[in-house]
Order: structure tokens, then C-alpha cells, then sequence
């Protein structure tokens, strides 16, 4: 992906690239792309943002790459060293498609999700990638992958029911502002736990109602929901499930909090729950997002609807990749932080 990249938890990376099309182990082949030639050929060498070690937002560092290692599995096999490049949300420009790949030509714009996509090229699989919704400006397809499908997998319990009552804590961040707008399109009534100075943006995105969680605590109140969708994980489960009717469910993706004092963040909250759920009493849901073909197309027609829009904070360039990360890590950044790679133009 040429242009952007999205970073972490999901805020953020991304990119696509060239070269010699990858025959995965289950026979998908996988196109590759890059932004702006309908050349099919790329450079030997390509920029990418490289990680040597444990540290700080300086650890990150834009460095030369040869193609072939990022293509070479043996470098980054599932069992092999650990991806060295960050980044798994983009958006960009097919450069070549394999053998096999029939969906997809040289010179689409897709968004989607692989490995390593803080570069100027990346190689991902045909069935994780959708066209580029025609409705947003290209860049800001890379904040939708990881964040949307996060989206869409906790609102499953939703389903298609309208007027049912969503509360969501950790509404102003990546998931959080697109789980809005999802719960909207479905006729939800929406209470949005966020701080005080994202509340105008909740309201705006869809919210019905607006809770401080600096001020008021949001699991006092004598309120019950269809659905608690918890973003955070700084609450106890039972005073989220508490939330919950006896027929609705809680929903936990959140990764807790940074200064919490838990070394594994929510992952007690995560495992209790797993136990809890087999108690009497409100379901409990802790989904993991899957990108893939369906589900960013369902996106993509939310966009196309003008139903979703994603929230994006701010745009660094590839090389100020760490500068990107120290600010997420410092602020409370709203909705995503993207990476451009500047000078290779996002998708026309
Ligand atoms: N299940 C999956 O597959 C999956 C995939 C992606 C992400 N996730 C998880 O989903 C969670 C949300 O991701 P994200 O990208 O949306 O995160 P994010 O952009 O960092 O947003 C964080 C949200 O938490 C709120 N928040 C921060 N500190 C808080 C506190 N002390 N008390 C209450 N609220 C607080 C923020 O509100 P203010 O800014 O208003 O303070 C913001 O709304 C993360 O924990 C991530 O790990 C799960």
C-alpha cells in the first residue's frame, strides 16, 4: 500500500507490495501491489520500518529492505523469527497478482490487512483485501481494517435489532467510533463512555448518550442493555455483567489499561470470563476480529451507505513511524493515527 498505513492496537499501518507472488501454504496465491504504477515490476530494495529489538518508539526504524527477505517465508514463517516490520492495516495499489488470483489485476485500489505493512510494499493474501470504498479520501481506507471487522465481530450479539439498548466503553478510540456508527445503522440506542472532550464527537457519530467516565461511573447506573460492549478493560466482570439483562450479552475486547499495574493487561478480566460464562446469567462474548473479503466489503457498503466514517486523528509520514507510536502512547489519540509513505501517491 502506497499512501497509508494504520497503526496499532488498531490504530494503526499497512502497505502492499510487488514482486513475485507468494503460493501459500493452502494454495491462495497473493497478489501484490504498490501505489500508483501499473508497472508490475518493483525496486530489489525497498524503505520499510524495522524493529531490532525490545524499547521505546526509537527501536522503530525506516531502513532499506531487500523484497525478496519480506517475501522469503523462511524469514518471517509463522514458527521462524518474529515479524521485524509493524504494521498490519493499508490501503494501495495492486502491483502483480499470482497465478492463481483471479479476482484481482494490477492497478486496483484495495484496503485490508497483512503482516509488515510499514513499507512501501507488502505482499497479503487475495482474501484479505476489498476495494477501496469510492466515498472516503484513499488514506482513510487504512483506519477501517482492523478497527471495522473489531467492530462488526463484537456487535454480532446486535444482530439486526433495532432499538436494542448498546453501551460502549471506549467509544472516542479505533473500534470505538466505528462501533458507534455500526450500532446506529442498526437502529440501536446508543450510550457512548468516553471522556469529556470526545463527547461532541460521539454524538455526532451517532450516540445517543454521552457518559464521562472521569466523572460518573458508568457501572452505577440502574440503566440494563441489550449489549455492554467493554473497549477498556480496567472493570470488574461483575460489574459489567451487571449491565447486562438477563437475555443480552457483554462483550470484552479491551486490552486494559496503561499505569493499571497488571503486567498482562486484561487478560485475567479475559480468562475469568471464559469460566464465568458457564455461570447462570448474561451471555459473555470475547470475539477476536478476522479481516477478510466479507466482512471488509461489508464495510465498505456501511461507507458507501454514508452510514460509517472512520476518525482519523492524524497522518505521519513512514519516517516519523516512531513519532506515531510515542504520541498513541502518550495521548488518548481520537479514532486512528495513520503512516503515509509520502512520495508514491495513495491510489488516484
Ligand atoms: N478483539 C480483537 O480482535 C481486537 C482487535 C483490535 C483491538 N482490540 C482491542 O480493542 C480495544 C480498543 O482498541 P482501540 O484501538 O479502539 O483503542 P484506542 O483507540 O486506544 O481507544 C481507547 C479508548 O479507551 C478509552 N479509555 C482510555 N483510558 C481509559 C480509562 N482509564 N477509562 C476508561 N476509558 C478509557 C479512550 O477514551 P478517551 O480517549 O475518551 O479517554 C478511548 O475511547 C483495545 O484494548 C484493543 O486491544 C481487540
Amino acid at each position: 500500500m502506497k499512501g497509508t498505513r494504520a497503526s496499532r492496537s488498531t490504530k494503526g499501518e499497512r502497505p502492499l507490495h510487488h514482486g513475485a507472488l507468494d503460493q501459500e501454504a493452502d494454495g491462495r496465491t497473493t497478489p501484490a501491489t504498490r501505489s500508483g504504477h501499473r508497472s508490475g515490476h518493483a525496486p530489489a530494495t525497498m524503505r520499510a520500518v524495522v524493529q531490532n529489538g525490545y524499547g521505546p518508539p526509537e527501536v522503530l526504524v525506516l531502513s532499506a529492505s531487500e523484497l525478496a527477505r519480506l517475501l522469503d517465508r523462511n524469514v518471517f514463517g509463522r514458527k521462524g523469527p518474529r515479524v521485524r516490520t509493524r504494521g498490519t492495516d493499508f490501503v494501495g495499489t495492486v502491483e502483480a497478482v499470482g497465478g492463481n488470483v483471479g479476482v484481482w489485476r494490477p492497478g486496483d485500489e484495495v484496503f485490508g490487512e497483512a503482516d509488515a505493512t510499514w513499507a512501501e510494499y507488502v505482499v497479503v493474501a487475495a482474501d484479505r483485501i476489498a476495494e477501496v470504498p469510492t466515498r472516503l479520501a484513499s488514506q482513510e481506507a487504512a483506519a477501517l481494517p482492523l478497527a471495522g471487522t473489531t467492530a462488526l465481530a463484537c456487535l454480532e450479539p446486535v444482530g439486526a435489532d433495532p432499538g436494542a439498548k448498546v453501551l460502549i466503553n471506549g467509544a472516542s478510540g479505533g473500534v470505538g467510533t466505528l462501533a458507534i456508527q455500526i450500532a446506529r445503522s442498526r437502529g440501536c440506542h446508543v450510550t457512548a463512555v468516553c471522556s469529556r472532550r470526545n463527547h461532541d464527537q460521539a454524538r455526532r457519530l451517532g450516540a445517543d448518550q454521552v457518559v464521562d467516565y472521569r466523572v460518573d461511573d458508568f457501572c452505577a447506573t440502574e440503566d440494563r442493555y441489550d449489549v455492554v460492549l467493554d473497549l477498556v478493560g480496567n472493570r470488574s466482570l461483575r460489574a459489567l455483567r451487571r449491565l447486562v439483562r438477563p437475555s443480552g450479552t457483554l462483550v470484552l475486547s479491551g486490552g486494559g489499561t496503561p499505569g493499571s499495574g497488571r503486567v498482562v493487561g486484561a487478560l485475567g478480566l479475559l480468562v475469568r470470563a471464559q469460566l464465568v460464562a458457564r455461570t447462570p446469567g448474561p451471555r459473555i462474548l470475547v470475539p477476536v476480529a478476522k479481516p477478510n473479503t466479507q466482512r471488509l466489503q461489508e464495510l465498505r457498503s456501511l461507507v458507501e451507505a454514508g452510514r460509517l466514517s472512520p476518525v482519523v486523528d492524524r497522518v505521519y509520514d513512514l519516517d516519523r513511524s516512531h513519532d506515531a507510536v510515542g504520541y498513541v502512547e502518550r495521548e488518548h489519540p481520537r479514532g486512528k493515527v495513520l503512516i503515509a509513505v509520502p512520495g508514491k501517491g495513495a491510489p488516484a
